[in-house]
């Protein structure tokens, strides 16, 4: 049986008024980089691809040489397209303008060109994680200003994880579709036409270490999982932790779960990024039918004040959210 490539999904979202023929070829060159960033991904060390680039990004984290590398490749597969107005990246503080070697168009793209950075090094899945809004009418050169949107108004999001397969997760705004890349000949397949999220789950993900950080709504949460059957909640609940949001995501997708890394005494706005962590990643996760929260408003909502703002995120099946958020405003 023949699969749908990834370019016949998108041909027939087209078809459907679902996404604009510029925004399928911006979706096309970011899998196109990720390609690539996963060919090196799978080289590893024998391309020199691991270790520090010995430099700092605008978060004062030291840089991995993939993720330098990854944010290069990015870069130079969407810039020359003429459907971009200026991208933004976790690598970089300012919007990168697009050349004026090459025309502009009408969207806006926002990236984690490797979420996952301490993994990479030992061989534990990692991945991009990207966001598309719309440039405001106008606007030629969009500064930080015209990147000011809520999540409510990306009107695709997707992310790549780099594991024993490479994957990608895509919406444009009509549910989640799961592809595979298939290596020999570097196409992405659809093999998920519909990604949905167990309401309920018994799994949750979250940075136990931080632990004796947490607000009072997001101990409680923890405790009655931990109580398992005897405590409040009933039924035993199973932890995992990969430390990759990519990773942690995608379970969660496939088999329900609640990711968590909340706000804490210690990362006193949160620790992941609002404009390309937390927005692509609660486009994706409503999509498929689950919930996204910081426990107290919907990530989606939320009026975005700086490029690399840090938010609280809670997000997965529906029913597990929601308590959490109500324990926020018990
Ligand atoms: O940028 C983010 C990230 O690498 C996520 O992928 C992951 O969930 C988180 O950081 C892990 O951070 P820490 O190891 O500090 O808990």
């Amino acid at each position: 049986m023949r699969r749908k490539s990834l370019s016949q999904y998108l041909t027939e979202q087209v078809r459907a008024g679902a996404a604009t023929p510029e925004l399928m070829q911006l979706v096309e060159q970011v899998a196109e980089a990720c390609v690539s960033i996963g060919a090196l991904v799978d080289k590893g060390a024998l391309a020199n691809m691991l270790g520090s680039a010995r430099t700092e990004n605008v978060q004062g984290e030291t840089q991995k040489t993939l993720d330098v590398i990854s944010n290069d490749l990015l870069i130079a597969a969407t810039e020359w397209t003429g459907v971009l107005a200026a991208l933004v990246s976790e690598e970089m503080e300012a919007p990168y303008q697009i050349p004026d070697t090459y025309p502009k168009g009408p969207y806006l793209l926002l990236f984690d060109p490797l979420d996952g950075s301490s993994n990479i090094d030992v061989n534990i899945s990692i991945g991009t994680i990207f966001s598309v809004l719309e440039c405001p009418k106008g606007v030629s050169k969009p500064d930080v200003a015209a990147f000011m949107q809520p999540g409510s108004k990306q009107v695709a999001a997707g992310f790549v994880v780099y594991g024993p397969s490479t994957l990608m997760v895509l919406t444009v705004g009509r549910g989640v579709v799961g592809f595979t890349l298939d290596r020999y000949p570097g196409t992405f397949v659809v093999t998920q036409e519909k990604v949905s999220i167990p309401a309920d789950t018994s799994e949750f993900a979250i940075n136990a270490s931080n632990m004796r950080n947490w607000e009072a709504p997001v101990t409680r949460y923890i405790d009655e999982c931990l109580a398992g059957k005897t405590g409040a909640r009933g039924r035993d609940f199973n932890m995992r932790w990969v430390a990759s949001m990519v990773a942690d995501v995608y379970r969660t997708l496939w088999r329900g779960g609640i990711f968590m890394y909340p706000k804490d005494a210690k990362h006193k706005e949160g620790r992941l990024r609002l404009m390309y962590e937390a927005n692509p990643m609660s486009f994706i996760v409503e999509q498929a039918g689950g919930a996204a929260s910081d426990g107290r408003r919907r990530i989606l909502d939320i009026q975005p004040t700086g490029l690399h703002q840090r938010v609280g995120v809670i997000l997965g099946s529906k029913n597990e959210v929601e308590r959490v958020s109500a324990y926020h405003s018990a």
